[in-house]
């Protein structure tokens, strides 16, 4: 599992993390998802004990990353955003460093290592410097790296930028065959590649979280608890009549006309309407083939609490901070700024 607490992080007078608390359970596949600048690399540096945070606490596989950090980052793979790999070090090479690293036995590890170059898509580079790697196969080598130890936690920060499609998908089937083997967090733009490989997703905004979400619902933009909703009825019969009487029921904001009936959007408030609706149509002569709710989608939720704010770094407002945020420490000098651990 994973767990932070009131995390907090300053870097000088940037406030990037104002009291970030949430949890992801065992086998879990969870997304961090935030704009540009809202503090998930932040948040994934501390989970990953390569960066220290100001305030609060953060646990990875019930390994406190202050009083336990060496347990702590054995228990936990990092495939960070931007990886860092020395010039003069073959692939193989840098595998094997990781793996002496993170106490991978002798026995058993080439083989381990051989299945981690096919799994990620290296095998023709193997023997190729990893400081001259393209941009994709770094990250194919950042997620080698990230699984060598066959940690429980993954911390997975963007694993599919910059990759060709081929690549993508295959990576992604990686992350997905993971549930319940793992506990990954991702962090990722792709809306639509959180709501398919995703069973949590929690937002960041200006080092603040704005919302969490879970459940199956994720992918068909059922966001569990979001209020906006709409039902999408098609019917045989005359489209703008009985649009026209669907927009007559209580309860109802909005109807859109579509190819095969229509798209009612429904009030916040507004409780179980669909039996209105039906017998609406019905009344209005038309022959009801197919009905259905739609919640707001991944996109939509993200749109409305982080959208259009034109914030790129901005630090976060101190009164956001939630009441149970952990007093913090005094902002860290430039030592702590360490940027991401190669392993
Ligand atoms: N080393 C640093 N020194 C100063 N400020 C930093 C440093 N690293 C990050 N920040 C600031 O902290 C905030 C959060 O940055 P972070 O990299 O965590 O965002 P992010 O959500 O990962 O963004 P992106 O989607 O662009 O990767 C930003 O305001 C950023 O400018
Ligand atoms: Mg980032």
């Amino acid at each position: 599992m994973i767990e932070v607490k009131g995390l907090t992080r300053r870097y000088g007078a940037v406030t990037a993390l104002a009291g970030v608390s949430f949890r992801v359970e065992s086998g879990q596949i969870a997304g961090l998802l935030g704009p540009n600048g809202a503090g998930k690399s932040t948040v994934m540096k501390i989970l990953t004990g390569s960066l220290a945070a100001s305030g609060g606490s953060a646990m990875v596989a019930g390994r406190d990353l202050a009083s336990e950090p060496l347990a702590a980052r054995r228990a936990v793979g990092f495939m960070p955003e931007h990886v860092a790999l020395p010039g003069d070090e073959s692939v193989w090479s840098m595998l094997e460093f990781v793996a002496d690293l993170k106490g991978v036995p002798r026995d058993g590890r080439v083989a381990r290592l051989e299945e981690l170059l096919v799994q990620t898509g290296l095998q023709d580079v193997r023997h190729r410097l990893s400081g001259r790697l393209s941009h994709g196969f770094r990250k194919r080598l950042g997620l080698a790296q990230a699984l060598v130890g066959d940690p429980p936690v993954l911390v997975l920060d963007e694993p599919t930028s910059g990759l060709d499609p081929n690549q993508i998908v295959g990576i992604r089937e990686l992350i997905r065959g993971m549930r319940g083997q793992r506990t990954v967090l991702m962090s990722s733009h792709i809306l639509s590649e959180v709501s398919a490989l995703c069973e949590r997703v929690v937002i960041l905004d200006r080092g603040c979280v704005v919302a969490e979400r879970s459940g199956d619902g994720l992918g068909d933009g059922a966001a569990a608890g979001a209020s906006a909703r709409k039902v999408v009825l098609s019917w045989d019969g005359d489209r703008a009549l009985v649009a026209a009487a669907l927009a007559r029921v209580a309860g109802v904001d909005d109807v859109v006309i579509t190819e095969t009936g229509a798209e009612v959007s429904i009030a916040g408030n507004a409780v179980e309407i669909r039996p209105r609706l039906v017998e609406s149509v019905l009344q209005a002569g038309g022959q009801l083939q197919n009905i259905h709710d739609k919640g707001p989608s991944l996109e939509d939720l993200f749109l409305s609490l982080t959208g259009a704010k034109g914030h790129a770094s901005a630090p976060a407002a101190p009164a956001a901070a939630p009441a149970d945020t952990v007093a913090e420490a005094p902002a860290d000098g430039p030592a702590d700024d360490r940027g991401e651990d190669p392993a």
